[in-house]
This record gives structure tokens, sequence and C-alpha cells, in this order.
């Protein structure tokens, strides 16, 4: 019986894990463990014997079933120890500077170009940026075989052999949202449409994603005059000067007759742009008066409403007035980029607040 004590109470004690001790348990004193054997054999012995080794092995049960539970015990320690050791933290520490995000130029632009014309009447309206052609081309006057359709180098949608849903592109302008706005609104209307489009050609000044933003009005008697004026006003709060001038080009773009092209004096002194002075002339948008056609085809009538639309580059016009030199940068998500070129997240541009600061 000694020698079965010794036995078990140095196997316990060298025990590593639970599972171990479990089996350790069920071989001491499990059902068919070895002190449980001896037990049974108390009832073939003389009642004198029984008296002797009876007390000893109820002992030694005790001792063993003690023994277990004490490292049962042990081991539970030993594991919450090692689990507060390798999950320690020290709260005390300083926590991780934290850094604020900022706001892309491309956002910023938008918000204070969103901001100036609603402060003379203009509401923001979408479209989708895969489009069917017809609103992308042919409601814009722009027939199947014209030019435009492939200066514009467009991205066409997939179709499969027998598809015959109307062909859908990525729309490589804003001007689609005009049909979309008059057809949804009717007239009268005034509307800005800012948005992504899509065009493929890649370099310094071109990116096969970019940004827009469309310009719309459309009353009884809107003429090229108060285009210009809107403009000047755009241009003067949109670049913080007091003075601006414009100058418009005689162009062509199949949704408006007459077309223009708009000029902004300024000056490049010191590589330095300077809007409202200098001798240089820098093109900044399209625009016209919206074609009777293009009126027609989202069901306004043209001998009824007249009006002028625009179209301008927002990443382009976001380059000038915070002296961004490359357009690819825009869309690399290069966190030192944006750092330099973001906008602070809280302050939102309004006109009496200030747009940029
Ligand atoms: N849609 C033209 C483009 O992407 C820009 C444009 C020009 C829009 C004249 C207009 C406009 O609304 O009147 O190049």
């Amino acid at each position: 019986m000694d020698d079965l004590r010794q036995k078990y109470l140095d196997l316990i004690a060298g025990v590593a894990d639970e599972a171990a001790l479990e089996d350790l348990r069920v071989a001491a004193v499990g059902k068919k463990g070895e002190i449980s054997l001896q037990m049974r054999e108390l009832g073939r012995m003389t009642p004198e014997e029984r008296q002797e080794a009876g007390p000893r092995l109820n002992a030694l049960k005790d001792e063993i079933n003690a023994a277990l539970a004490a490292k049962k015990a042990g081991l539970a320690d030993a594991a919450l120890d090692e689990r507060l050791r390798a999950e320690w933290l020290d709260v005390t520490l300083p926590a991780r500077t934290r850094r604020q995000g900022t706001i892309h130029p491309v956002s910023q632009v938008t918000e204070e170009l969103t901001a100036i014309f609603a402060d003379m009447g203009f509401a923001v309206a979408e479209g989708p940026q895969v489009e069917s052609d017809w609103f992308n081309f042919d409601a814009l006057n722009i027939p199947a075989e014209h030019p435009t359709r492939t200066e514009m180098d467009t991205f066409y949608m997939h179709r499969d052999a027998g598809d015959d849903r109307p062909p859908h592109v990525l729309r490589t302008h804003t001007s689609p949202v005009q049909i979309r706005a008059m057809q949804a609104n009717g007239a009268p209307i005034r509307v800005i449409a800012p948005g992504r489009v899509y065009r493929a050609d890649y370099d310094q000044t071109h990116t096969p994603m970019f940004h827009q933003v469309e310009g719309l009005a459309i009353d009884r008697d809107l003429s090229m005059a108060n285009l210009k004026w809107v403009l000047e006003e755009f241009c003067r709060a949109y670049f913080e000067v007091d003075h601006v001038e414009l100058r418009f080009r005689a162009s062509h773009f199949p949704f408006t007759e007459p077309s223009a092209e708009v000029d902004l004096r300024c000056s490049w002194e010191g590589g330095q742009l300077k809007v409202g002075e200098g001798d240089d002339w820098m093109e900044i948008l399209g625009s016209g008066m919206v074609h009777p056609k293009v009126l027609q085809a989202a069901g306004i009538d043209p001998d009824q409403w007249q009006g002028f639309a625009f179209g301008m580059g927002i990443d382009r016009i976001a380059m000038l007035k915070y002296g961004i030199p490359d357009l690819r940068a825009f869309f690399e998500s290069d966190l030192r980029w944006l750092r330099h070129y973001g906008f602070a997240a809280l302050d939102q541009p309004t006109l009496h607040g200030g747009l940029s600061r």
C-alpha cells in the first residue's frame, strides 16, 4: 500500500496538464483503477484483515483524491498565470497618437462649388455612372456616327452576342444628367451635377476616371448674358478674388448653340497662378445655350423655354486653385499626399465662413 501511495503521489507531482491528470485519476481511483480494485479485495479478507486494511485503504484513497484536487487547482492557477502574463497590457501607456483624416481636394472643391452655386439657386442633381448611350450621346444631339463618340475615348459596357439590351457606357461627361434632371423636373430648372466621368486616357493631366460639374439653367428668357454673370460670380467666389475677367471664345458642342469656351484672365508669374490679373488666358470650361433638340429630347418645349449649360473639370480647377501639379496623384491614395493636400475634416466650406481658409 505504501508503494501504491508513493507511486501515485510521484505521478501526480509530475503531471503537466489537466488531461494527463484526468488519465491518472482514472488509473488510480476510477472504477477500474488500481486503488479501487484493491478495495474490492476487502470482501475476500477475514474480518481481522479487513479491519486493519479497510481504514488504511480509505485513507489512501482520500489522500490520492486530495492530491489530485490540489494538483488540479495548481494547474488551473498556472494556466491563469500564463494567460495573465501573455495577455498583459499596460493601460497606463500613452494611447496611440490619433491621426485625423483629411478631406480629399476633389471632395473639398465639390463642396466649395456646391456652396457657391447653391447661393445662386442651383440644386444638385445626380445620374448614374453607367449610362445608356441614349442619355450620354443621342439625347445630347450626338448621333451614332458623330466623331465625338470616338473623340471621347468611350468605355463601352460588355454585351454578349445576342444580348440586345441598349448599349451602355461609362458616362464620358456629366451632360447626360441635364437630360435626366429636365425629364424629372421639367422647366424652369437650375441645377448643377458634379460627379465622376470616364474616358480611356492617361497622362499627367488625364486619368481614366475624373470629375466634372455640369451646370444647367432653363427658364423663359435666359441668355448668354446670364451665363456670363453666373460664371463670373462663380469664378470670383471660387478663386476667392474680388475681380475676374472672362473671355468667351466661339466654339462648338453638339448640345449647345451657340457654344463658347470660356477663358479666365490670369498670370503665371513665378509659376504662381494669379486670377484676375496679367496677360494670360486660361481655358476653364465649355458652355453655351442649350440646343433646341436637347430640350426636345428631355420633353421640354423649345418654343417656350431656353437656357444655358456649362461643363467644367473639377479636378482641373482643384489643381489650379491649390497648385497641385499632377492629376494622377489624386487617385493614388498616398497618405503623404493626402496629408499635404487634404483639408480639415470639420471645416465645411461656406460662403460666409470662408471656402478654403
Ligand atoms: N460635356 C462637355 C465635355 O465633357 C463639356 C460641356 C461643354 C458641357 C459645353 C456643357 C456645355 O454643358 O454646354 O467636354
